[in-house]
């Protein structure tokens, strides 16, 4: 296993620097992949939720908006974006002379889907006055029609940032919405958009997993309803578990998130035990799109180049504003 080095405070976001594993310890494949990485001048970015495979061999792992400051800062020639569609779309929106490839073009978001540009430029023709604030789980044309982009990790010094003579709207997540406003106490139009992964936990089932593990705390995602947020103890981005869990003194702790996050706890807090929370119907609970990433998949996309991001300049400049105004309220 490589070495580990943990970038912190870094705009409220901690993520891990990766030394890939001596490639002696590694499959066929990934050690191929390895061998593509190098010759193409590559950098492979992984988010908490990818498989364990994918998450051992990246160089950089975490949540969007670690992964967006390492897109913005990187000086490979070609991103490979291990996640979903629109955080790869915002690499290329961040680095529009690079090249930036994904494993899978059809790994959407429920949320994203949520929010169709079209119904957003509709619904702002409407109140002119609203200040639109983005969740980055949206579509570049929706970024490009918003005043300013934010991630579970920033969203409430975004929010707090946010104009105070202007009407808020906040796109596309109802659950996070809504737990930002508590944090600030800034009132905000809702857009009825959710993650469909995060709302499948309910409060009776993290009340029946209680029942066998009733000393460990709950660390819950800011996409959980209301009623699963009542019952947490922390929540938070995925990234900022991590550092929850680390200096958290319980020995064992319910994790309400994609089942994925549970292998970069393990490797982070060793000796420790995270157990996933479970649906009403499942043991454990994961993306559909996130785990359309495999390492066949990933490899191919770097022997062929392909799928790539492409997007018109024009929308790349209307994008990029909210994207850079996040960042540089997130130092
Ligand atoms: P994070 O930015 O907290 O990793 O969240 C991304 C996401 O898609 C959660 O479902
Ligand atoms: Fe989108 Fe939910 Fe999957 Fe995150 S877990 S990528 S919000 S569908």
């Amino acid at each position: 296993m490589g070495d580990t080095i943990t970038l912190e405070n870094r705009g409220g976001a901690d993520f891990t620097i990766r030394e890939p594993a001596a490639p002696a310890h590694l499959d066929k494949i990934s050690q191929e992949i390895l061998r593509v990485k190098k010759e193409l001048n590559a950098v492979i970015l992984a988010h908490n939720y990818q498989i364990p495979e994918i998450q051992d061999l990246a160089d950089y792992v975490g949540d969007s908006l670690g992964l967006s400051q390492q897109a913005a800062e990187t000086k490979a020639d070609v991103i490979v974006f291990c996640g979903v569609h629109f955080m790869a779309e915002t690499a290329k929106i961040l680095n529009p002379s690079k090249t930036v490839i994904l494993p899978d073009r059809d790994a959407g978001c429920s949320l994203e889907q949520s929010c169709p540009a079209d119904k957003l430029k509709a619904f702002q023709a409407n109140n002119p006055n609203f200040y639109t604030i983005a969740y980055i789980n949206c579509s570049a044309e929706v970024k490009a029609l918003s005043d300013v982009i934010c991630t579970s990790g920033n969203a409430k010094k975004i929010v707090e940032a946010a104009p105070t003579d202007r009407d808020l709207l906040f796109v596309p997540d109802e659950n996070l919405g809504a737990w930002v406003t508590e944090q600030t106490n800034r009132p905000m139009t809702l857009w009825q958009g959710n993650c469909y992964a995060h709302v499948e936990f309910t409060h009776d089932s993290i009340m029946e997993i209680r029942k066998t593990h009733p000393d460990a705390p709950l660390v819950a995602h800011p996409e959980c309803t209301k009623s699963v947020r009542l019952l947490a103890d922390e929540i938070c981005s995925t990234e900022k578990m991590v550092t929850f869990c680390q200096k958290s003194e319980a020995k064992a702790l319910i994790i309400a998130t994609e089942a994925g996050m549970l292998h970069r706890l393990q490797k982070e807090c060793p000796g420790k035990e995270f157990i996933p929370a479970p649906t009403d119907s499942c043991r454990c609970n994961e993306c559909r799109y996130m785990k359309m990433n495999t390492l066949p998949k990933l490899l191919s996309c770097m022997e062929n180049l392909s799928p790539q991001v492409e997007l018109s300049q024009d929308l790349i400049d209307k994008a990029r504003a909210p994207i850079d105004r996040m960042l540089a309220l997130s130092i």
